[in-house]
């Protein structure tokens, strides 16, 4: 496994598009298509509303880029707290993304229902789309995770077990008083991607980088559990999220 590329920049938004710009366009020039699970909560929409603006709304070829999410919560989509309602404000609306391409948690149906619904989705497109895929879900090309201030990524959470091997799992998790029943994609999902950017700003993070970084216990800190098999990690941060990795080792 690779060590993770850690990047610090006064500009999230802008080195988070250009790499999406790099990968997104590099992996359509590759294989036709590409795979881009988007990150909910409230760190990416910066970056959403950049790829969906000139000069970067014309620098991928978008009509060839498949749309998925990493964890969503079980909300009707239309409902604010929707990660899917998010992106399509500030993603997928301004850019005029086919229905066919974006591939979302059905946050409307109850929770295994959802998670079992959304696996079979995956199923589907890796059949169709990624045939060289090892697992019945697709190896996604970008993979964007935010991380919250306890130390959870998408929806996997401290003291959350690590699935018994499916791609999508249902949880139930109090956050910041967001909408606490959800559906993720598992370890085993997430470590199949060919890139996972972790997207984090702001110095209310920085325990949660440094120890999810420096100490070795996933359990605690499950971003820990994100091991791509042959895939690379990079983290994205802002200086005030980064100021723990700053302290002498
Ligand atoms: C969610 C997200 C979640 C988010 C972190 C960070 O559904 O809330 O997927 O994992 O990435 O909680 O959220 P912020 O970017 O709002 O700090």
């Amino acid at each position: 496994m690779t060590k993770p590329h850690i990047i610090v920049t006064e500009d999230l938004a802008g080195e988070a598009a250009e790499l999406t710009v790099r990968e997104l366009s590099a992996a359509v020039a590759q294989k036709g298509v590409a795979s881009f699970v988007l990150a909910g909560g409230g760190t990416p929409l910066g970056l959403y509303r950049v790829l969906a603006a000139p000069p970067l709304a014309q620098a991928v070829p978008w009509a060839h880029v498949h749309f998925f999410w990493g964890d969503e919560r079980l909300v009707p989509p239309d409902d604010p707290g929707s990660n899917y309602a998010a992106a399509l404000e500030n993603l997928l609306a301004p850019l005029s993304i086919p229905p066919d391409h974006i591939h979302r948690m059905r946050g409307e149906l109850p929770a295994e229902e959802a998670a079992a619904d959304y696996a079979g989705q995956l199923r589907a497109w890796a059949a169709a789309h990624d045939p060289g895929a090892p697992h019945p879900w697709p190896r996604f090309d970008l993979v964007l995770l935010g991380l919250g201030e306890d130390g959870h990524t998408a929806s996997l959470f401290p003291g959350s077990s690590p699935a018994a091997g499916g791609p999508v799992m249902a949880v139930t998790a109090d956050y910041q008083g967001r909408p606490a029943g959800r559906v993720t994609l598992t370890p085993s999902a997430l470590n199949d991607a060919r890139h996972v950017v972790f997207l984090v700003s702001g110095s209310g993070k920085a325990d949660a980088v440094y120890n999810t970084l420096h100490t070795d216990d996933p359990s605690r800190f499950p971003a820990q559990r994100i091991r791509l098999a042959e895939g690379r990690v990079t983290w994205l941060l802002d200086p005030p999220a980064a100021t723990m990795l700053d302290r002498p080792q």
